[in-house]
């Protein structure tokens, strides 16, 4: 069990105002970019989290200088002197994180080679790279499987290619994006993921010089250029940070403030959020979300690729589905093993059922085989204090929400995970009133 333990006391509303700043699944993508640039970048509204600081370590590593810049949350990264890192390095930097494997482009633009070591990141379902190494394939580079990673040559500069995921990935549109902005000719990318946090990525390669045009179909083309400069970018806020202080309001039946939060990427959430009965309200600055008061109702939730429900969002909020009135339904269709989280739920007084089969939804990739990717929530129920090991960055929030909703005290085991995607967050729910204390406080107030 892990020393890093939060004990929460339960019951009471979360009420007040925090501010959420760029987005955890765009800033140490920006970040790499910076690596093809010819000159130095400047990128705002950065994150103080975990994955911003293995990302500058391995930006570090290879050479490039990452210090602050004049505002609070700014970061200038100077890539002029691009070197090789060594592979011990490289290993002991990535960690838990899966940026590394978004090095392998930049890199052999700039060196002509790449290491990527094993990769980490949330367990909720295989998480296989194969599709990046298939793309990566296809531009020219070639690639030696060794025990302690993958080393990646480009005998030639790398050329543009005509692709087409098997399914939209994030991880694997960033690699095509971050490859193909210096390869030779063009490249068309099919079934291409279009997050806004890909929208925002490509602004910033549009600013180094970058020639990407979006079509409707999913299709992204991308013209290779010889050269790219810096870029001067303000993050996009964090969509999903913003969800999860949203289903915490709504969990506690509470009252809070997102200083930053943005209706134009939230917008699938904000009508979810509506149906199951919470409230919100939209100024320039922020949006507002809090419980009403009365019943919360069920829903049918099915996860998918922008601008479906955001994956990200489903365990947060299914916290708030078990205080809802009836029976809700979830149908994840992003991750095969996204709804473990479940049974601790089930420990402190939730009715949630999983099944294999696609309830509620269209059939997915994971129906007809052995995954429970299903769940039906019956409500509301009381939630009782437990002790809790955090499983992943999402399901260690819900965990959170649900300490703070239950009656008692929690023990929240292995909170530090929470540190790789939301900033300050032990602030954060001071700020909003929560009763929460490190067992060292806890001994020293007995
Ligand atoms: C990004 O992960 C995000 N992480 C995830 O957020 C997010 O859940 C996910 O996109 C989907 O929106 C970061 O940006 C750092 P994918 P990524 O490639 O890029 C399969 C969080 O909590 N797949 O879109 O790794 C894969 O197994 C995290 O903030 C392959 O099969 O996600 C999954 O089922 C969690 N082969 C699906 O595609 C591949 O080569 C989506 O994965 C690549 C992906």
């Amino acid at each position: 069990m892990t020393d890093d333990v939060l004990l929460v006391h339960g019951g009471t509303p979360l009420e007040g105002e925090i501010r959420v700043r760029g987005a955890k699944n765009l800033v140490p993508k920006a970040m790499v970019a910076a690596l093809l640039g010819s000159g130095p970048s400047r990128l705002r509204n950065v994150p103080d989290i975990r994955d911003v600081r293995v990302v500058r370590g391995l930006l570090q590593l290879h050479g490039v200088t990452v210090g602050p810049g004049d505002e609070a949350g700014e970061l200038v990264l100077d890539p002029s002197h691009v070197e090789s890192a060594n592979v011990a390095d490289i290993d002991a930097h990535a960690g838990s994180s899966r940026i590394p494997i978004l090095f392998c482009g930049p890199l052999l633009h700039r060196l002509g080679h790449a290491f990527i070591p094993g990769l980490g990141g949330c367990e909720i379902g295989g998480r296989p790279i194969d599709f990046h190494f298939e793309v990566l394939r296809q531009f020219g580079a070639v690639i030696e499987k060794r025990p302690e990673g993958q080393y990646l040559e480009a005998p030639q500069r790398l050329r543009g290619c005509k692709v087409r995921l098997p399914y939209p990935s994030v991880g694997a549109t960033e690699q095509v994006l971050l490859t193909a902005v210096l390869a030779e000719g063009v490249t068309e990318l099919a079934n291409a993921a279009v997050e806004p946090e890909i929208e925002d990525l490509i602004c910033v390669l549009q600013k180094m010089g970058a020639i990407i045009s979006m079509d409707t179909d999913r299709t992204i083309r991308i013209t290779g250029v010889d050269r790219l400069g810096g870029y001067n970018h303000r993050a996009l806020p964090d969509r999903l940070e913003s969800a999860s202080w949203a289903s915490a309001a709504l969990a506690t039946k509470g009252n809070v403030y997102v200083r930053g939060a943005s209706q134009r990427e939230m917008m699938t959430f904000l009508n979810t959020y509506r149906k199951v009965g919470g409230a919100f309200d939209i100024d320039e600055q922020g949006i507002r979300f809090w419980h009403p008061g009365g019943d919360l109702s069920a829903i049918a939730l099915e996860t998918d690729v922008h601008p479906g429900f955001q994956t990200d969002w489903q365990q947060p909020l299914v916290v708030a589905l078990t205080q809802a009135s009836g029976l809700s339904i979830v149908h994840e269709t992003v991750y095969e093993s996204r709804l473990g989280f479940t049974s601790a739920l089930n420990q402190m007084g939730a009715h949630i059922q999983l099944y294999r089969e696609c309830l509620g939804g269209t059939p997915c990739r994971f129906g007809q085989r052995n995954f429970l990717h299903s769940a039906v929530v019956s409500g509301p129920t009381k939630l009782q204090g437990a002790d809790l090991v955090i499983p992943d960055l999402r399901g260690g929030f819900s965990y959170l929400i649900a300490a703070l909703a239950a009656e008692g005290t929690s023990h929240v085991h292995g909170i530090d995970l929470i540190n790789r995607g939301y900033e300050n967050f032990m602030e954060k729910l001071r700020a909003l009133g929560a009763n929460v204390e490190l067992p060292a406080q806890a001994t020293a107030t007995a």
